[in-house]
């Protein structure tokens, strides 16, 4: 029987009418940065305003995100709040870097992530995935599983057969609760920072966080000596992004990446490419398992396209899953919160931004503005079929940012997504564990709390051979 198409509405957080005070703040932005945004910022396209913490301001105006990201992006550089949380581990990787060092990487990044790059890693994802459905197979049909774990394994797999074909050197799940422990200790926003207390000052976070950024660090030092030694023993090393990565050039000055630069990047791979892509592809099964008109719909998509073609062309083939993907996106953004410094006074829709204001472009703001959207907290993934996705304005939707630091992984995100949702909504059904709540926190991506405990059947008796 097809399911009534019936619109469903997630749990949302309900705009505050009033702001926080200081240290009612101050605990929000620890507990759950979701909860400080007020009617105000769902409704304006700019909120300027003069605190303790400094000069602030929310923008959620298309034109002035064009402006920040594209048009004056020289004007606003990285701010020092969040260097202060991904650098302990991502050190002066792609993502935290700045200016000249920032652009020598990304012009020596960008052929890892050319689409025919990303084409090519088509086979190995693919692959991975199926090792991940033949995972889920010898899972009894009506068993419990925690679905954010399951998709933050999945990616990390598919980043080894990737990125690292050799393999992380360490055991997949060591990882993820690896990349946990940091998210939940040295990514969680510090009330010190906040109110600007010397660095010399020890943050609980990131005392507790300590071991962790060792044990990484100890894991690319083994993951680089194990490709070293590789290429010196003469073997002809697998075009991966690790290899990709060591040969590196600087297209204008011919220069190989720096060695701390190279480990920095590596992790930043790591913590970029594999936590986001996991609570996005847990979002998409939690919207899909609410919304079982569009759960079959992806269904059949996945049953006629899968084997219909080269897998690099699963994002055009499977119009129904993108714009389902896109939705989860659009809804549970994993970077839910971009900020930039201002360096020089600047104009946003009419508002002077003074020079060190720290100007925040939030995508979950702005991807539930009630200005932007109709009816914004409803999972509707027609908003991205067709003409409707053209009707969108650029720069009120940016789950993967804009301008010139535009997330680099974007079609390797997009082609994985789409890769993992095609197989797995073929052969099984994930529904929501009776009873759970569902809730959104914002650590340094958007995640489930408590995870996504769903309930897996398989879609349609295996078939055994005899
Ligand atoms: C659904 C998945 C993903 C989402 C939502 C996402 C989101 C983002 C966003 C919003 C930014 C811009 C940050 C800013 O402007 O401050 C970004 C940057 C970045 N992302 Fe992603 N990302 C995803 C997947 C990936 C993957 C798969 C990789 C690598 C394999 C990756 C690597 C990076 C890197 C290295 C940067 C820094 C780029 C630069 O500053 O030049 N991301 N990502």
């Amino acid at each position: 029987m097809t399911a009534v198409s019936i619109a469903f509405r997630p749990p949302a957080p309900k705009p505050r009418e009033t702001p926080l005070g200081f240290f009612g703040m101050i605990s929000a932005l620890r507990r759950n940065p979701l909860e400080i945004w007020t009617r105000a910022h769902y409704e304006l396209p700019v909120l300027v305003g003069r605190g303790v913490m400094g000069d602030r301001a929310v923008v959620s105006d298309p034109m002035g995100v064009r402006r920040i990201f594209l048009d004056n992006a020289a004007n606003y550089r990285k701010d020092d709040l969040q260097l202060r949380v991904l650098r302990p581990a991502l050190g002066n990787g792609l993502l935290t870097s700045e200016g000249d060092e920032w652009r020598a990487q990304r012009r020596s990044l960008a052929p890892l992530f050319t689409p025919r790059q990303v084409a090519a890693f088509g086979e190995a994802m693919a692959q991975a995935t199926r090792e991940g459905v033949e995972r889920f197979d010898r899972r009894r049909p009506g068993q419990r599983i925690d679905m954010a774990q399951e998709m933050a394994r999945l990616t990390l797999e598919i980043l080894e057969h990737t990125l690292f074909s050799q393999g992380l050197g360490r055991d997949t799940g060591e990882f993820q609760r690896a990349v946990t422990h940091y998210f939940d200790t040295v990514g969680r926003i510090d009330p010190f920072d906040l109110l600007g207390l010397p660095q010399f000052l020890p943050r609980l976070g990131r005392l507790r966080g300590r071991a962790t950024l060792d044990w990484f660090a100890r894991a690319v030092d083994d993951i680089v000596a194990a490709r070293r030694s590789l290429i010196e023993s003469g073997e002809t090393p697998p075009r991966d992004v690790l290899t990709l990565l060591l040969e590196a050039q600087d297209p204008e000055t011919g220069q190989g990446m720096r060695e701390d630069d190279l480990r920095a990047n590596i992790v930043t791979f790591i913590g970029a490419g594999h936590e986001t892509t996991a609570n996005a592809l847990t979002w998409t099964f939690y919207l899909l398992s609410q919304a079982q008109d569009w759960r079959e719909k992806v269904e059949a998509e996945a049953q006629a396209q899968l084997d219909a073609g080269p897998i690099d062309t699963l994002p055009e083939r499977m119009p129904v899953t993108r714009a389902v993907f896109e939705e989860a996106l659009r809804l549970y953004p994993p970077a839910a919160f971009l900020s930039r410094a201002a360096i020089a006074d600047d104009e946003i829709s009419g508002k002077l931004i003074r020079a060190g204001t720290v100007v925040t472009v939030s995508p979950f703001l702005l991807h539930r503005h009630r200005k932007l959207w109709r009816e914004p907290d409803l999972f509707d993934p027609t908003r991205f079929l067709g003409e409707n996705r053209d009707k969108i304005d650029r720069y009120a939707y940016i789950p993967f940012g804009a301008g010139p630091r535009i997330c680099i992984g974007m079609g390797f995100a997009m082609q994985e997504a789409l890769i993992v949702i095609a197989h797995l909504a073929r052969r099984f059904r994930f529904d929501l564990a009776p009873g759970h709540r569902v809730h959104a926190v914002q650590r340094v991506t958007l995640r489930p709390q408590g995870g996504m405990p769903m309930v897996i059947r398989p879609l349609q008796p295996q078939i055994t051979s005899a």
